[in-house]
């Protein structure tokens, strides 16, 4: 029998589901996701100095910004509609201690960092992260003593920290270290010195992941190779073969007075976030972190993949699995790209 090459044969079918898909405004009438500027939040790194420019080897188009510089970007962030950031800081090795202490001096470039930010443009969100590591000497969120990570000295610390940021106007503070109880200890410490409007916003379930090696690379905070010294952050960070615990740590959080909960990384993550979305009444933030952004960079780069198709697919897909919020480093780009 020959093959039919033409439209004379006609199927009798009730339902054809391409017809929803015919043309570009039936597609976007119908589409089910919609990403807008509103869920962005752009991760910032900031450094010590003026004019200072400096691109993340591991991250092209992202880099450390001094404070002026930082102001500058903050601006224009704020300007494509971009509500909130994101600020990480890039300290000196010879600031870096056991204890982690430079993290309280208020005079210090991270509350420097966020003071000026709030100055300059004070409806923009300053998100500010609540872990040791950029402080530790270490290369922990914790306290290391006899190779482990102290749970509870480290609450105690990161607590102090979080009033600290709260006091230069942070915003929302977010606990990214993963000790068990911080959230409720943070809270506390916050109302105690009259932070009550100030949000937490805990990084819930955070995996032991691979795909946070360069933003260990814009800061320097890969833990040390060196003994007496865990390798790796896997005796407090999830483990990637666990979901079911994400929704004991979410059950956690929310007791302890979480505002905002986050899953991270993201798009390895996508069935996490369902599920937290589905056991949770408070917004649910992902991190499109550090990893996920090289890949889709090089990639772009290297002109093996369309850059803004490829973003915008995987953006949309974080969206879709039930992230109110995303933090990534395409922020910008996105904003850009929306506006048109
Ligand atoms: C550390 C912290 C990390 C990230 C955010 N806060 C790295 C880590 O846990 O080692 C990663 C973000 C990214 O990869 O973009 N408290």
């Amino acid at each position: 029998m020959e093959m039919q090459t033409t439209q004379s044969v006609t199927l009798s079918l009730i339902e054809r589901p391409r017809r929803l898909r015919r043309t570009e405004a039936i597609r976007r009438m119908v589409g089910e996701t919609r990403l807008s500027v509103d869920q962005l939040v752009a991760p910032l790194f900031v450094v010590e100095g003026h004019g200072v420019r400096q691109e993340v080897p591991s991250m092209p188009g992202q880099y450390r910004l001094s404070i002026d510089e930082l102001v500058r970007e903050a601006r224009e962030l704020h300007a494509l509609g971009i509500p909130a950031v994101a600020l990480f800081p890039a300290l000196d090795e010879s600031l870096k201690t056991p204890d982690g202490r430079e993290a309280f001096n208020p005079d210090g470039l991270y509350p420097r960092a966020i003071r000026a930010v709030k100055e300059a443009v004070p409806e923009l969100l300053v998100i500010t992260d609540v872990a040791l590591d950029p402080y530790s000497s270490d290369g922990h969120d914790g306290i290391v003593r006899d190779g482990r990570i102290l749970n509870d000295e480290t609450v105690e610390i990161l607590a102090r920290m979080a009033v600290v940021q709260a006091q230069a106007g942070a915003d929302i503070v977010a606990p990214s270290d993963m000790m068990d109880g911080r959230v409720g200890a943070i809270r506390r410490a916050l109302d105690e010195a009259g932070f009550t409007e100030v949000a937490i916003l805990s990084y819930t379930a955070k995996y032991a992941s691979a795909f946070y090696g360069p933003f260990r690379d814009a800061l320097d905070s890969a833990p040390r190779h060196r003994p007496g010294v865990p390798p790796d952050k896997k005796t407090y960070q999830m483990d990637p073969a666990n979901a079911r615990e994400a929704l004991r740590e979410l059950r956690l959080d929310l007791e302890e007075g979480a505002d905002m909960v986050m899953v991270k990384p993201a798009l390895p993550y996508l069935d996490v976030i369902y599920r937290v979305k589905q056991a949770s009444d408070v917004p649910v933030a992902a991190y499109h972190v550090s990893g996920e952004y090289a890949m889709l960079k090089a990639a772009a780069l290297n002109g093996w993949l369309d850059e803004k198709a490829a973003v915008l697919e995987a953006l949309t897909a974080i969206c879709r699995a039930g992230a109110d919020v995303i933090l990534t480093y395409f922020a910008k780009q996105v904003a850009q790209w929306l506006q048109k």
